[in-house]
């Protein structure tokens, strides 16, 4: 799929927004399926250190995780460490409908999702229902219409984030990621590297609720994010995953790209989990954005002194 070509000079790589750039404002980060070699040890983890709850016992000895009410936020599945799958909820009016003829249109196999991921279909909001794709690079990605969600925002933000809020994907191709993102589901880019390295993506009024990060691994997970309330609740954080015996692996810290707070530490099975806090706001009914192109430098992406990520080797740390 090559449907925007970027526009190359300089050593600078402008990545172009493809013809379905902004279909989806109202769309977010729904829940994530990660594969860990022990479930039992990871559900504990994030029963423990992120106060989320058993949802369900999965039938394949893996267990779904969420707030407590209301649509669940993690599926643990067994099998060696990886992603499994991501998923966003739409709730643009006829978005759902709109993502799959797109997704037809461009030559790509859709399929209905099972029913047992909408377990908190929202009938309230019309009808939903689900399908399943896969991007570029293999990664198994689902869209859903609107489901409940009492159980977010529901929060001691010192001690459980309010909510999930983005991924961060990995990948080799990082044109074909964003021409399949943005020109095909209907992302927007609001941020990128000038390098081509780095894109930030948003589907509503959040920064981005997807990136994409060019790395020497591949296609996956680079990282996922959870949103807390606040700076205070950092000290916080940090205190009790001391007390936990987690080691915080990067951050604190605040982003360029988004101008978010954040901090990062590993799960059991090495996935890396961010919690952010103050991201930046697009409104899109009120002005015209352009993608703004960050420097390729440690400090673009952390600004406080540009210490980079342990697991992240682009060219913005050479
Ligand atoms: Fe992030």
């Amino acid at each position: 799929m090559s449907l925007t070509p970027p526009t190359v000079t300089d050593n600078r790589t402008t990545l172009v927004e493809g013809p379905a750039a902004g279909l989806l404002r109202q769309t977010s980060t729904s829940h994530i399926g990660l594969r860990v070699p022990d479930v039992p040890a990871a559900a504990a983890f994030y029963e423990r250190v992120l106060g989320l709850v058993r949802h369900a016992e999965l039938a394949d000895g893996g267990a779904r995780l969420g707030w407590g009410g209301g649509h669940h936020v993690v599926d643990l599945l067994p099998g060696d460490p990886g992603l499994d799958h991501i998923a966003f909820e739409v709730r643009d009016p006829g978005g759902l409908t709109g993502v799959e003829k797109r997704l037809r249109s461009a030559g790509l196999t859709v399929s209905a999702l099972d029913e047992s991921y909408l377990d908190s279909l929202d009938d309230t909001a019309g009808s939903a229902h689900g399908l399943v794709c896969t991007d570029p690079d293999g990664n198994t990605v689902q869209f859903h219409g609107p489901v409940r969600r009492p159980g977010e925002h529901a929060a001691d933000t010192a001690r459980r984030p309010v909510k999930y809020q983005h991924v961060t994907l990995s990948t080799a191709d990082l044109v074909a990621m964003t021409d399949f993102y943005v020109g095909v589901v209907g992302f927007r880019i609001s941020d990128q590297l000038a390098d081509g390295g780095f894109a930030w993506l948003r589907s509503d009024s959040d920064h981005h609720t997807l990136a994409v990060v060019r790395t020497g691994r591949g296609g996956g997970l680079d990282h996922y994010s959870y949103d807390l309330a606040e700076w205070a609740d950092f000290k916080s954080w940090c205190d009790r995953l001391t007390d936990d015996g987690v080691d915080v692996v990067w951050g604190p810290g605040r982003h360029g790209p988004g101008n978010n707070l954040f901090l990062f530490f590993d799960d059991p099975a090495g996935n890396h989990v961010e919690l952010s806090a103050e991201m930046e706001k697009f409104h899109d009914d009120r002005v015209d954005y352009r993608p703004r192109l960050w420097e390729p430098v440690p400090r673009s992406v952390n600004l406080w002194g540009g210490q980079l990520a342990n697991w992240r080797h682009t060219s913005e740390g050479s």
